[in-house]
């Protein structure tokens, strides 16, 4: 796993990214990345649910989200970077649906909710830059009810061991440029949520063999 950026440092390359963020991150993902934004939804959303879309960016999951939730729901997209914050609140205005979303500036590593708040909780590439991406997945646990769903997608390491060390070499590279890389990285948090007490609900491979995204499912006993 490469190395991570610090808070301060990922909220000034993400402060700077805002109003390019969402067609570099698609070039660079070879547009696979909606993909698993539409798979995370349509998985892990009901209708009327209260949703936390953690380190939700842009907000082009929270609207997806704050679409199927339907105007009885609430969308809360939380993320570290006031700037990509901006841009979300703007095209939430835009698409109309502003009055189901609020947005909210802070760590998902340190998530300010009591236990078991949200319906749904999803993470749509955003564990990828936390320097501990596996204690954010066990934050985004704690704030699910039980019996509910966590879905996310993210970054993994690629299986077939040629295209691994090329992904190897080529994000060598990059990650020294941090406003190309962004601070995103491989991960692989699901031994965690399963050593918590997660059930797998499913689990897919999607995306570009090169940059495959894991996007999983699991539910809170209870
Ligand atoms: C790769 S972007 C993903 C954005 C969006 N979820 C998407 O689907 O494109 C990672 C996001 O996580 C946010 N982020 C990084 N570290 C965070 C932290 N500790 N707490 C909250 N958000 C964080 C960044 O500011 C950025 O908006």
């Amino acid at each position: 796993m490469g190395e991570a950026l610090s808070s301060s440092e990922l909220r000034r390359v993400y402060n700077n990214a805002a109003h390019r963020y969402d067609l570099q991150h698609a070039l660079l993902t070879f547009r696979s990345d909606e993909r698993g934004r539409r798979m995370v939804v349509e998985l892990g959303v009901r209708e009327n649910d209260r949703v936390l879309d953690a380190g939700g960016g842009t907000g082009l999951t929270g609207r997806l989200a704050a679409r199927k939730a339907g105007p009885d729901g609430h969308v809360t997209v939380f993320d570290l970077s006031e700037g990509m914050l901006e841009q979300a609140r703007a095209r939430a205005e835009q698409a109309g649906l502003a009055a189901r979303m609020d947005f909210t500036v802070g760590d998902m590593l340190a998530l300010p909710y009591p236990d078991a708040s949200f319906d749904a909780v999803l993470s749509t590439y955003s564990l990828c830059p936390l320097y501990d991406p596996a204690q954010g997945a066990l934050e985004l646990y704690r704030v699910l009810k039980p019996g509910r769903l966590l879905s996310a997608a993210h970054s993994s390491v690629p299986p077939v061991r040629p295209v691994r060390m090329l992904a190897d070499c080529i994000e060598g590279a990059v990650s020294k440029l941090h406003w190309l890389s962004l601070g995103c990285r491989p991960v692989d948090v699901l031994p965690a949520l399963i050593a918590a007490g997660a059930e797998l609900i499913s689990c897919k491979r999607i995306g570009v063999p090169l940059w495959p995204f894991l996007v999983f499912v699991v539910r809170k006993p209870g």
